[in-house]
């Protein structure tokens, strides 16, 4: 056998951490008063079953990409991170219209950047923390020096307003965050899963494909429904409650640290049920602050965390520099939890 030269390969891992967070929320606050007008239900109920006071929802000509950019350069601007020095962007999203191309290199070049890598994730509400994840590892092992990391989704788009099970959950948003090399760990290890199983849990009701024939047909005879996403709220509910909070004491404890460690705790803001449910199962202490975004905010899904987060930092309800426990979950099933260094 020919003997070949080995491959170069790192040696050393590098530490990461976040060094700056962006939000963007669109302008249009969107009430439950608004909402019941296509649903039978009241705005007592939403309060009280999903703590959910208002939303926004984008307008119609703002993509994704726009909600994007908006939180990026915000994030950029904090982290002192000129758009040169990005060697990767990964965008997670449920959202973006398009099959092709991905939504990451239109951002990149929309925000100028030299050459990144850039693609998008498809995980849910579980999708920022995992692309925190690829982040933290790239830089780890050298592949990227600096990575955008963004959640952005535009729910309105895919929401069906009659649909009672869903129609007062969603909402728009983009969260931002500039991962990049750091003198010591600021993103703890990754505890990570799927229960593809559960996949019809939270799912598009028809794929696109199933458009087509009603789309070929000339006189458009076929029924055809738009394909918004549909969920089994309480199989989600189930699930959330009883696995995800063993989840996030993993990642506590594979972060080295105990649950009084922690200065804040951002759970995916699904449902205030369940945030209150999980702070329940996981006896967090109660000096830790939790995210409450949701009141506010909706569930955005892949935004909701950096979202939830970044309030957090701007009222002073979580110190700057302080560790938090973030756990994103949702369609696929999928699941992703890790401790970080708040920036
Ligand atoms: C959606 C959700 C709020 C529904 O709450 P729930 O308590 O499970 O509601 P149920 O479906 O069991 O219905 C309870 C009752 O409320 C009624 N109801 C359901 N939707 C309603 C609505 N929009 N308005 C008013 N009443 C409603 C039902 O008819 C039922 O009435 P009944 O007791 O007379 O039969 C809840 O299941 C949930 O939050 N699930 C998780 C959602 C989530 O996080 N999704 C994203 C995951 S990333």
């Amino acid at each position: 056998m020919s003997t070949r030269p080995a491959l170069s390969a790192p040696t050393t891992l590098r530490h990461a951490r976040i060094l700056g967070l962006g939000a963007y929320r669109p302008e249009r606050v969107v009430t439950n008063e608004e909402i019941i007008q296509f649903i039978d239900s009241s705005d007592e109920w939403i309060r009280q079953r999903s703590g959910i006071v208002t939303r926004r929802f984008a307008r119609e000509d703002e993509t994704v990409v726009d909600m994007a950019e908006a939180a990026s350069r915000q994030a950029l601007e904090r982290a002192g991170v000129e758009t040169g020095q990005v060697d990767a962007v990964i965008m997670a999203t449920v959202t973006h219209p398009f099959q092709t191309p991905a939504a990451a290199p239109v951002l990149a070049d929309r925000l100028g950047m030299t050459d990144p890598a850039a693609y998008d994730i498809s995980a849910a509400c579980a999708g920022y923390c995992y692309a925190i994840a690829q982040a933290n590892d790239m830089i780890r092992a050298g592949s990227a020096d600096t990575v955008l990391v963004v959640g952005v989704e535009k729910l309105s788009d895919f929401t069906d307003k009659h649909d009672r099970g869903s129609a007062f959950i969603f909402g728009d948003g983009a969260g931002a965050a500039v991962v990049g090399v750091a003198d010591r760990p600021g993103i703890g290890p990754t505890i990570w899963g799927s229960l593809g199983e559960r996949a019809d849990a939270i799912t598009q009701r028809e794929s696109w494909t199933d458009l087509r024939p009603a789309m070929e047909d000339p006189g458009r005879t076929k029924g055809v429904d738009w394909p918004a996403f549909t969920m089994q709220g309480q199989t989600v509910f189930r699930w959330a409650v009883f696995s995800m909070a063993p989840v996030a004491r993993r990642a506590v404890e594979a972060a080295g640290i105990t649950p009084a460690d922690l200065d804040a705790f951002v759970p995916h803001q699904a449902n205030m049920r369940i945030t209150d449910a999980m702070v329940k199962a996981l006896e967090l202490p109660e000096h830790v602050p939790v995210a409450r975004d949701i009141a506010e905010t909706g569930n955005t899904s892949a935004a909701s965390i950096p979202l939830a987060m970044s309030r957090m930092l701007e009222e002073g309800e979580a110190p700057h520099g302080g560790l938090a426990l973030q756990i994103g979950f949702g369609a696929g099933l999928v699941y992703a939890a890790q401790v970080v260094e708040m920036p």
